[in-house]
């Protein structure tokens, strides 16, 4: 690769590039990110090399894997230009028909296509699936068109044209102000000023100063940062490099956990070829500005994706958070400024740059602008990465983007903000969602995370299972964080098994204020959200379980019992060949009856008692009426279906 010296020949490469590429030609682009290649992308990727070859078509079509589009449910993703024709769940199978009919013929294979569940229509192109027709995709829609190994995919659209800009165009003030005119706020939590932020660093009285990116990303269910790292890696260095300049840093980290092993793998390539090129390095660009990144792997704890933990590790002691007497952007990896942002955050920035403030403050809300990348999860239609502009409402992300509840189920609440966040009910579903607005909802933006919860889900239980979370994950360094989230583990564990006192529900409010304000760091400080936000709006669930041993959902096992109802049941035997713990005895002539010390309370008797004899019934909080006699068993199965 030859080294670029300049702003005309990075603009000369670029064009290169482009006479090389011709638009008309046909191009295959297959998602190459994990969801996919766990659905057998790889697979796919390799039947379309063969077939193109088999048909003679090798130089006539490009083939290449990207990135993580976001569908991932749907996955293997295939999306063919220049028509932009979007194929679903594709399996190598379905390669000869594609090559065949859409390549050569220009064709559409229909069988492939998206279907939109509640009108039946069927959607050709990307852009018209409703999951992506109502996103604002700024920081992903990239993805699917970019080979994240190949540095010339990302140049062809315009790829660091912004670090080519604040170079040779932008004083490292007008950088910051630009940043600080957008207001930009971090998206990997607290949704800190980031220009303010850059501020304090620049301001900072120190010669060696540090830029680094927070892919630590330990939210269950969420993968966004990993999907930005894994598909559009350059534009996470073109960012880190542009606030390196603002702050009059030279050194950069990225942060990265070891579960991530393709995105390590891109990133590392991919500052390679920027080092090729000269975007990183001595003299970038030949502006006389010198930068170098390194990429450092993360253990994979929860906590050490704050600030000062992660710092502490980047150190190379245990990633433990500290006190933060001063801000890390003054005092932080070696006691020295740093500003640590979050991956979206750091993609942002190249936008902002290129686009301007104005462009990036035109989309979200008063308090919050851009887009933000959410992992829609649970209980919802489309399941996946969506990117949606701030102040959008809870009803759009679920019902228009993630098209609704499977199952004709009711909505019942939205789980934001990743373990830390709380659970917002149906009355909310209006609420426009930003940093504030979340807050005030008793809930967070966190990273992300979106936990769609239908009728089914248990309000006690969701609060048990986040604390249980962040037991574990708590580095135990602090008294009320470490005791605190133990305690209302405890208690919430009890009420879930049906052991549950009066006087519950104040002391878990109690030991969630003083967790809440004793807490080292924000995951001790934050721990009670869920259990806060879950009383507030589903407090009659917590007093159904205390009070009448009832599971309104019936999902807490201890509190839930299944019997068949004598009068009912038609002895068809479904239920007593798979239960999976024997515990249903009968026979054909014989009413079967379900032995309660052996039930495991797994529900596959009522799931599969067809819905015609209704025979199974769950109950919760009521005794389980008693098995009736040996004699009264036996039935005529004529005389039955006379009734
Ligand atoms: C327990 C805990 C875990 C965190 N994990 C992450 C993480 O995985 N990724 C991230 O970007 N920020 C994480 N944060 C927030 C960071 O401390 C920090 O605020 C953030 O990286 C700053 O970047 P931003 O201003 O761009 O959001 C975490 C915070 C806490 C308290
Ligand atoms: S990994 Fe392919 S769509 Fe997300």
């Amino acid at each position: 690769m030859p080294k670029i010296n300049s702003p005309d020949e990075l603009e000369h490469v670029r064009q290169k590039i482009l006479s090389r590429r011709d638009p008309s030609k046909p191009c295959v682009s297959i998602c190459a990110g994990t969801g996919c290649l766990a659905s057998g992308a790889s697979e796919v990727i390799a039947a379309f090399e063969a077939e193109i070859e088999k048909q003679g078509l090798k130089t006539k079509v490009t083939t290449k894997g990207t990135g993580c589009p976001g569908f991932c449910e749907r996955g293997p993703v295939v999306v063919i230009y220049p028509e932009e024709i979007c194929y679903l769940q594709v399996k190598p199978e379905d390669v000869p028909e594609i090559v065949s009919q859409t390549i050569r013929e220009r064709k559409v294979v229909d069988r492939l296509l998206y279907v939109d569940p509640a009108t039946g229509e069927k959607a050709t192109r990307e852009s018209d699936i409703p999951f992506y027709k109502n996103q604002i995709r700024n920081i992903i829609g990239n993805n699917i068109r970019i080979d994240p190994k190949s540095i010339d995919d990302y140049l062809a659209l315009g790829g660091y044209s912004a670090l080519a800009k604040v170079l040779f165009r932008m004083t490292s003030e007008q950088v910051l102000e630009e940043v600080k005119k957008s207001n930009l706020r971090g998206r990997g939590g607290g949704g800190f000023p980031t220009g303010r932020k850059w501020e304090e660093s620049r301001n900072a009285p120190n010669e060696i100063k540090y830029v680094i990116v927070n892919a630590d990303e330990g939210d269950p269910g969420a993968f966004m940062d990993r999907a930005i790292l894994e598909g559009n890696p350059h534009s996470i260095l073109e960012g880190l490099i542009i606030g390196g300049y603002a702050i009059g840093s030279h050194e950069g980290y990225i942060y990265v956990r070891q579960e991530y092993p393709l995105a390590v793998e891109n990133v590392i390539v991919a500052i390679k070829q920027a080092e090729a090129y000269g975007f990183l390095g001595e003299n970038i660009l030949g502006s006389g500005f010198d930068f170098t990144v390194k990429v450092h792997r993360g253990a994979g704890a929860f906590v050490s994706g704050e600030s000062s933990a992660l710092m502490t590790a980047l150190e190379g002691r245990v990633g433990e958070p500290r006190p933060k007497y001063i801000h890390t952007a003054v005092k932080g990896l070696w006691d020295r400024p740093s500003v640590l942002n979050n991956v979206e955050t750091w993609a942002n920035v190249p936008l902002i740059i290129n686009k301007g403030a104005d462009w990036f403050a035109q989309s979200g809300s008063e308090g919050s602008k851009g887009t933000k990348i959410f992992s829609l999860v649970g209980k919802i239609n489309n399941t996946g990465l969506v990117e949606v502009p701030m102040g959008i409402t809870l009803r759009d992300i679920i019902f228009k983007v993630g098209g609704g509840i499977p199952g004709g189920k009711r909505f019942k609440a939205v789980q934001t903000g990743g373990p830390s966040g709380g659970c917002i009910p149906e009355e909310h579903l209006d609420m426009k969602v930003d940093f504030d607005e979340l807050t005030k909802a008793g809930s967070m933006m966190g990273s992300g995370g979106m936990i769609v919860m239908d009728d089914d889900t248990c309000m006690v239980d969701v609060a048990r299972y986040f604390l249980d979370f962040l037991s574990d994950e708590s580095c135990g360094k602090c008294v009320p964080c470490r005791e605190g989230i133990r305690q209302m583990l405890k208690i919430l564990s009890n009420i879930s098994k049906g052991k549950g006192k009066e006087g519950d529900i104040e002391l878990l409010e109690e030991l969630s204020g003083t967790t809440r304000d004793a807490s080292l760091c924000a995951l001790g400080r934050s721990a009670p959200n869920p259990v806060l936000s879950t009383i507030r709006y589903f407090r009659d669930e917590y007093e159904a379980h205390i009070k009448q041993k009832k599971c309104p959902a019936y999902s807490c096992r201890e509190m839930v019992s299944y019997y068949i109802d004598p009068e009912k049941c038609q002895a068809c035997m479904i239920c007593l060949r798979k239960c999976p713990a024997e515990a249903v005895s009968g026979g054909k002539h014989q009413i079967h009856v379900i032995d309660q010390e052996k039930c495991t309370k797994c529900g596959t008797c009522f799931e599969i008692c067809p819905p015609r004899f209704g025979a199974v019934k769950r109950i919760s909080g009521e005794s389980v009426p008693p098995p009736i006699s040996e004699e009264k068993r036996i039935i005529v199965r004529e005389s039955r279906k006379d009734e």
